[in-house]
């Protein structure tokens, strides 16, 4: 089967999206409403922790009882793309390495989870899927957020690096001329996006200044 899909590849892209307890909602509100807006997407599977849950409440005011109707309360309209995996469900296809992916992003990722994924803790399905695009080579942006750092979280931290992860901390850049939160988080998705092989039109791009 394997050789059938290499030689007719599904059209588009497969990611995994994360969203852990990590503060930061609306990072990952945006990161979806861009992935699903995006014609070089295929489908996105999106897995949300507790903590994650918790987060997208306080912060975003959406309380959403089954995560199965988490995308359309993110995007505010029905998902065409997204589907949402129960957490506990480690049986799912991305709990896999013969299941091929394009890219894993944890947006919120809390230092909890920055903490499990260092240690290869896989009790979650979240866990699992980092682990497995760990294994396997693949992109796994780690958008963790917290202040200050401790010395666990630095080496958590160096050792996801080592192990193949990308570090991406949240921490829009200032530079762009941005004056609204609004273009900081889209400006900090685009930079994810691309690092995922899908640099966006609206990403700013610096052509330097005069010394
Ligand atoms: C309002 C709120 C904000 C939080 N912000 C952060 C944060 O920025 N970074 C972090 O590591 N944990 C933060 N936490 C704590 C995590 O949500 C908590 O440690 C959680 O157990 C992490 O589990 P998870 O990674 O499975 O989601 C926050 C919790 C709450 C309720």
């Amino acid at each position: 089967m394997r050789g059938l899909d290499s030689e007719f590849p599904m059209p588009g892209k497969t990611i995994v999206v994360g969203i852990s307890g990590g503060s930061g909602g609306v990072y990952a509100q945006r990161l979806l409403g861009l992935l699903e807006a995006d014609t070089r997407v295929a489908r996105v599977h999106l897995v949300v922790s507790s903590g994650g849950l918790r987060i997208l409440r306080d912060e975003l005011g959406l309380a959403c009882r089954d995560t199965a109707q988490l995308p359309e309360a993110l995007l505010g309209r029905a998902a065409q793309k997204i589907e949402s995996i129960p957490i506990g469900n480690i049986g799912a296809a991305i709990a896999s390495g013969s299941y091929p992916t394009d890219g894993m992003v944890i947006i919120p990722c809390s230092m909890g989870t920055l903490g499990a994924i260092a240690s290869g803790v896989t009790d979650n399905l979240m866990r699992r899927a980092a682990d497995v695009h760990l294994k396997e080579g693949r992109l796994l942006l780690l958008c963790w957020r917290d202040t200050p750092l401790n010395t666990i979280h630095l080496e958590n931290a160096l050792r996801v690096a080592r192990a193949g992860a990308i570090n991406f901390p949240i921490s829009p850049g200032y530079y762009f001329g941005a004056d609204k939160l609004d273009d900081l988080v889209t400006q900090f998705c685009c930079r994810v996006l691309a690092r995922l092989g899908l640099p966006q039109e609206e990403q700013f791009e610096w052509k330097g200044t005069k010394g």
